[in-house]
């Protein structure tokens, strides 16, 4: 099909051409005498990302569930119990990777559409008067429904109880794109992917760890190797790593990191934000619900979109890939068939956004699904429209 193909996926995200570009080069010397003028800048600049000045920031190749992995092996011993929650596809992996890992998890289950359920973390954690939940995880942005949860509220009940537990952050789809911040929640382990808010290829697990979980790392008696934070301070202290890194992909890093901090953090976060509510817009004015199940839960990266009951979403995939060449998210597990999810991170803007939700209301409409033709495109760009005014009159 000639033109470009929409990839409205929540991960993997647009690529930059700088970031492309960046990448190709000739492969080279991760030995070399001057390789840590280039290294030793970049883990400086990460931290930016993370809001970090005390926290190491590590990158592994792999991916998310790398990271995961490197945050368990790590910091606890088998037996340890954690504390999580499951209400979608992604922490009901992480909590299942804990498992595979013989910690005793203690996984409440929410619905899914709604957060990390508060109250429930609060109520646990006041019971373990003896401390044996020896971490709590968070899954920031729930991917597979479109649901960010607040960190700083678990930081705070975890505060206000003075529970010493660790606090393990997944930022998979929130980390480079919705605000994080690693020092001021208090966060031990922060798990990020590049092929994200990082708008690079799936190959890097960037992780953040704080002082406490390197700490806790040396009774800790998980066996790690590939993932050992011990041996990645040892070798990143000279700017080296303690196996093949993947230098094409730090180069491609290097780029992300230089977009991200040049157009600012601050703003990174506001066009999400923006574009995010164009989406939300369009869904409003199609009739169509979001699995989201409250505005406070509303991701500015991933909207998840709740199909009628009697249509199944993926058709709207299918229709949307072939006829009009555009990716859109499927339905995971519990939601599948029930929602089509729109990805909204990464290099993205306005005229992207309208494209995306432009595919999406054809391939409903060829789906039978009664919307009004441009419903959803006019709503958001109603919305963009006057998000667009508000900043050029905020700039003034
Ligand atoms: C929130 C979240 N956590 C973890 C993962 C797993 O990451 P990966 O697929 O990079 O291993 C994903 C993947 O989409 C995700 O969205």
């Amino acid at each position: 099909m000639p033109g470009f193909k929409g990839l409205a996926v929540p991960g993997p995200t647009n690529m930059p051409f700088r970031v492309r570009q960046a990448m190709d080069i000739p492969l080279e010397d991760h030995r070399a005498p001057d390789f840590p003028q280039f290294t030793l800048p970049l883990f400086a600049d990460l931290k930016k990302i993370f809001k970090t000045e005390t926290g190491h920031v590590f990158i592994f190749p792999g991916s998310g569930t790398g990271g995961w992995e490197s945050a368990i092996a790590n910091t606890l011993s088998p037996g340890d119990k954690v504390l999580a929650s499951v209400f979608g596809q992604f922490s009901m992996l992480w909590a299942d990777l804990c498992q595979r890992f013989g910690l005793d998890v203690d996984a409440v289950q929410a619905a899914w559409g709604q957060g990390v359920p508060l109250d429930q973390y609060r109520a646990r954690l006041e019971a373990d008067k003896s401390h044996s939940i020896k971490a709590v995880l968070v899954t920031h942005n729930e991917t597979a429904t479109g649901v960010t949860s607040s960190v700083s509220s678990v930081r705070h009940i975890l505060d206000e109880l003075r529970h010493p537990a660790m606090l393990f952050v997944d930022g998979v789809s929130s980390i480079a794109s919705i605000d994080f911040r690693m020092d001021e929640w208090g966060v031990d382990v922060a798990v990020a992917g590049s092929q994200k808010g990082f708008m690079l290829p799936t190959g890097l697990a960037i992780v953040c760890v704080s002082e406490k979980a390197i700490e806790a790392g040396k009774s800790a008696t998980l066996p790690r190797c590939f993932f050992d934070y011990r041996d990645m301070i040892k070798a990143n202290a000279q700017g080296y790593f303690p196996y093949t890194p993947t230098t094409t992909l730090l180069r491609g890093l290097r780029a992300s990191v230089d977009m991200l901090l040049e157009e600012g953090l601050h703003n990174v976060f506001a066009r999400h934000h923006r574009l995010a509510g164009a989406v939300r817009a369009a869904v409003d004015e199609w009739g169509l619900r979001n699995c989201a199940q409250a505005p406070r839960w509303f991701s500015d990266t991933v909207t998840a979109v709740l199909v009628p009951d009697d249509c199944d979403a993926n058709a709207v995939i299918k229709t949307a890939y072939h006829q009009y060449d555009l990716s859109l998210g499927s339905g995971l597990n519990k939601v599948a068939g029930k929602v089509f999810r729109i990805g909204h991170l990464g290099w993205l803007n306005e005229l992207m956004i309208i494209q995306a939700l432009g595919g999406a209301e054809l391939a409903m409409l060829d789906c039978g699904i009664q919307i009004q033709p441009g419903s959803g495109v006019g709503a958001a760009i109603r919305h963009l429209s006057q998000a667009g005014q508000a900043m050029r009159i905020a700039a003034e």
